[in-house]
């Protein structure tokens, strides 16, 4: 593929706004109400991009609970989620987000989302981001979820255009091995040493302007 993709697909929270330090806070309290030892860096290494109830086997560590009570936890977890980012207003998007995905659109590439949440959509229309993409697949489009490859060629699919003519943006290392295995590009944001298989990687999403996400 050339450097200018058809298509641009980005993952969510990590990539578009910070909402890591919410998912943290939502589980550190449920895991505080069941006694369960958790810390921020856990919450790093280990929960970055990963879905709830994989987040929640994690938490876990092997206890073994029904899968009724499985669900009340990640019932439970949401709901301290939903009542967090209610507070969300459209300072979160990342520094520079509305110039960066206006850019793309009049460049005549596509966007869409490919987030493992199934808050996704509520998150962009607090961020008031919903009218730039063309399409959106979040935590209720797809079964396998990321590392498989399942949701960004369910997003690329949404935008009519080929798997390798897409560029996927990841802050998780499981996403960017999902965006590798679906036969695109990987644009890793984050520290270079998390990812495995990234083309290429920036620190953060500050202030980037189409040119940055294209360099390799
Ligand atoms: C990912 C987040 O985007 O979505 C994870 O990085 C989160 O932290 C996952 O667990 C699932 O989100 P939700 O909102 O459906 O619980
Ligand atoms: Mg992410």
């Amino acid at each position: 593929m050339t450097n200018t993709p058809k298509a641009i697909l980005f993952d969510l929270d990590g990539v578009l706004t910070d909402t890591s330090e919410y998912h943290y806070r939502a589980w550190k309290r449920l895991a505080d109400e069941e006694g369960i030892p958790f810390t921020r860096e856990e919450n790093d290494a280990h929960l970055r991009g990963v879905g709830r109830r994989d987040s929640l086997l994690y938490l876990l560590h092997g206890r073994q609970v029904s899968e009724e009570k499985m669900l009340e936890m990640m019932d439970r977890k949401n709901r301290y989620y939903n009542e967090s980012i209610k507070q969300m207003t459209p300072a979160e998007l990342v520094s520079g987000g509305h110039e960066l995905l206006a850019e793309i659109r009049a460049a005549g590439i596509k966007s869409a989302v490919a987030s493992a949440s199934k808050n996704c959509r509520i998150v962009l229309d607090l961020l008031g981001i919903t009218k730039y993409f063309d399409g959106i697949a979040d935590g209720n489009s797809v079964v396998n979820s990321k590392p498989a490859p399942d949701i960004f060629v369910f997003a690329a699919g949404l935008v009519g255009v080929s798997t390798p003519d897409c560029l996927g943006v990841e802050d998780a290392d499981a996403g960017v091995e999902a965006i590798k295995t679906a036969g695109m590009r990987a644009l890793g944001i984050g520290p270079r040493e998390r990812f495995h298989r990234a083309d290429f990687v920036l620190p953060d999403m500050v202030n980037k302007h189409l040119q940055d996400l294209l360099k390799s």
